[in-house]
């Protein structure tokens, strides 16, 4: 099993190399993807730092070359670089989309993240590696490898929607950034993010999905015993359009100066859709609690409890038998 991982990781590499010799190298790489990259603000430090690559719109440059160069059609089917066609023959995944690799905690590129040039609703915007026996989504984020020395020296990570939500944040000086790429963040991603630092910082997009997301995601962290804290972004931003927006300075400020307590933010959120109707409010209490039930420590929920007290307006003493009602149906 060992070899097979290997063997895998040997054909993600040489296509890794592949994307970005095409990329770099070859007219259509360099009008289409690298033109694309420019576009959207990156840089060739982060293109390269990244490995950012272009695959070429043929149905087989990849898999030819692959072949040709010696690689198994076994390992190129597996990673899902290559598709099978009914007569056996191979034709590649991913045509004519820059191409992010997605790497391994320890640098080894496992799978890729394609996305389309086109603007066209029938075509997926991106295209992802199936699982397999060396990408489990759940257990990925992307960008972690680069991110990782950071999230240690700042005891603290920023955690993103996208691949191109981490380019931008980091190219920005922020390095300390994942992202959850999409897959709703799992209980792997954050243990993951656990052995590094206890803070996490939500920083999705500002649409309702990405609000939904993260009022999902705090719970979930909240559960597996990290601090978080969620920065906000206008509606119809994401982190990457934004700090291309405003620039780098003005973005390392708006996260300065928005980054909310997770209490603070949930309250907000829910209270802004109650309005006035004190049943609502009522039911929006409730759901804070739920989210402060969900912290193990319960000394650390306390403090909690009492900070809801303040911004609410309710006494303690109510929130507490709340939380204590609440734990005892969980146990
Ligand atoms: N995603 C995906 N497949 C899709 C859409 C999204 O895998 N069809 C994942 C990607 O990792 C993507 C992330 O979800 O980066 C966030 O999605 P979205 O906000 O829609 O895309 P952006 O990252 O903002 O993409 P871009 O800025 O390139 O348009
Ligand atoms: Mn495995
Ligand atoms: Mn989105
Ligand atoms: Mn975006
Ligand atoms: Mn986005």
């Amino acid at each position: 099993a060992e070899n097979r991982r290997e063997s895998l990781m040997i054909v993600t590499g040489y296509a890794a190399k592949f994307f970005q010799e095409s990329l770099w190298d070859t007219e259509e790489g360099k009008n289409i993807g690298l033109s694309y990259f420019k576009e959207r603000g990156f840089s060739n430090d982060i293109i390269k730092k990244f490995e950012l690559g272009y695959s070429p719109d043929q149905w087989e440059a990849f898999s030819s070359a692959a072949e040709k160069a010696g690689y198994q059609p076994e390992f190129m089917l597996e990673s899902g670089l290559s598709v099978k066609r009914e007569n056996g023959t191979l034709y590649d995944r991913y045509r004519g989309r820059v191409m992010f690799p997605i790497h391994s905690f320890t640098g080894r590129v496992i799978a890729f993240g394609g996305r389309t040039l086109k603007s066209d609703k029938n075509v997926p915007k991106y295209v992802n590696s199936p699982e397999s026996e060396i990408y489990h989504k759940s257990n990925v984020l992307y960008g972690l490898f680069f991110a990782k020395k950071a999230i240690r020296d700042f005891d603290n990570c920023y955690l993103v929607e996208g691949y191109a939500d981490v380019l931008s944040v980091f190219q920005a000086g922020i390095e300390n950034v994942v992202a959850s790429s999409g897959t709703s963040l799992t209980v792997e991603q954050i243990r993951l993010i656990g052995r590094l630092t206890k803070n996490i910082t939500i920083l999705y997009d500002g649409d309702a999905a990405g609000i939904k997301a993260s009022l999902r995601g705090l719970d979930l962290i909240l559960e597996e015993g990290l601090n978080v804290k969620v920065v906000s972004f206008p509606d119809g931003h994401d982190p990457d359009s934004y700090v291309r927006q405003v620039g780098s300075t003005a973005f390392k400020q708006h996260i300065e100066q928005n980054r909310q307590d997770f209490i603070l933010y949930k309250t907000n959120i829910l209270l802004k859709d109650a309005g006035t109707d004190p049943i609502r409010r009522a039911e929006v209490i409730r759901e804070v609690v739920e989210s402060i039930a969900k912290i193990p420590d319960s000394i650390k929920a306390s403090v909690f409890i009492r900070e809801c007290s303040h911004q609410m307006q309710i006494e303690e003493r109510v929130l507490l038998t709340e939380l204590n009602k609440m734990r005892l149906n969980k146990s």
